[in-house]
């Protein structure tokens, strides 16, 4: 069961005022952790695809959603893979991004001092090729103004060396959580691959080595080749497939995690709208990311939340909770 702690007030005001009760949405995603993750409802962004909060911040008012994912950082900055980086698919895209950012120094300078100022929390996706590095950086990241919690990023499809090859090891995965863990006070969060056997075997790897939570999951590892010039379409042959096309597979993967562990799952993969939300809720995930969905439509996590109050309110859900894990299979 997900602890409830923040401010209740509003709802019982409008419930004395004889207004439409406003269900309580608000999740722990790291229950029992040094340092709490408490989220004031379940929709987050998705890593990599709001930059870092700043443009959305522009649009609408941030402190809105549950929690804000950074795009991935590393210890030094990157320019990423040459292009063609993106590829437009049947309810999709394949990116191969290859981790281009500006290193964690410039990120604590001249972003996290923005986040600083919200009220929503942010957690920073963070990535190492090394466990030393993956150490390093958490450590950077300890107690750093604006930064919630970390996102370890044990599964991205575009690099060289690490990413995916940590996620879908559990043995390689639990160290790199590991070392995260024990060099910082934060919530952590790893961040699986899709491309595994069993998802379960490598979500309960990272629950045994610490994790608080796990999110579920990132892109499908995918392939478009033009047949005109007989060349992979992307600057590598494969690249990371997500958006709509991934939903169906993602709800699967984010329903056995729920089964395997009992840590907080967070479900990510092609949600457009709040349904996709509350499918995902059902299937045990206690808060949801929103990702390529934002490049269509920049306000996309806003809709999702206000269209999963509205799914609250019409089936008599006063607390979310009631919703988490709550598919009927039998
Ligand atoms: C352009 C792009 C960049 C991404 N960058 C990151 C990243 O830096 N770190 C990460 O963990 N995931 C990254 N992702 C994966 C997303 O966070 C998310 O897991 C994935 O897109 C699936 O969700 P979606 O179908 O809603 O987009 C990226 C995805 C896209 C499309």
């Amino acid at each position: 069961m997900i602890a409830k702690t923040v401010e209740q007030a509003p709802q019982q005001q409008a419930s004395q005022l004889g207004r439409v009760q406003m269900p309580d949405l608000s999740v722990d995603l790291a229950p029992g952790a040094k340092r709490e993750l408490l989220l004031r409802n379940p929709v987050m962004t998705a890593s990599g695809t709001s930059s870092n909060g700043l443009e959305f911040a522009r649009l609408f008012d941030i402190n809105r959603l549950g929690g804000v994912l950074s795009k991935g950082v590393t210890l030094k900055p990157r320019r990423g893979n040459p292009t063609p980086r993106i590829v437009e698919t049947p309810a999709g895209m394949l990116n191969s991004i290859g981790f281009q950012n500006v290193g964690v120094r410039r990120l604590l300078s001249d972003v996290a001092t923005v986040w600083e100022t919200w009220d929503v929390p942010v957690v920073v996706n963070m990535l190492g090729d090394t466990v030393d590095e993956f150490a390093r950086l958490a450590e950077v990241l300890d107690g750093a103004p604006g930064v919630a919690g970390l996102e370890v990023n044990i599964s991205c499809p575009n690099l060289d060396v690490g990413g995916v090859a940590f996620g879908r090891d559990p043995v390689a995965a639990a160290r790199v959580v590991e070392a995260v863990v024990s060099s910082t006070t934060l919530p952590v969060i790893a961040k699986l691959t899709p491309d595994v056997t069993d998802i379960g075997v490598v979500a309960r790897s990272c629950e045994d080595a610490g994790a608080d939570a796990l999110c579920v999951a990132n892109s499908f590892v995918g392939m478009s080749i033009d047949v005109n010039t007989r060349r992979p379409r992307t600057n590598r042959p494969v690249a990371g497939l997500t958006g709509p096309a991934i939903k169906p597979l993602a709800l699967r993967l984010v329903w056995e995690t729920a089964q395997a562990v009992d840590i907080p799952v967070i479900g990510c993969g092609g949600i457009v709208d709040g349904r996709d939300a509350v499918e995902f809720l059902l299937a045990g995930a206690s808060a949801i990311q929103v990702g390529t969905a934002s490049f269509r439509d920049p306000f996309t996590a806003i809709r999702v939340l206000e269209e999963l109050i509205q799914y609250c309110r019409a089936n008599g859900v006063t607390d979310i909770s009631e919703l988490i894990g709550a598919v009927q299979v039998d």
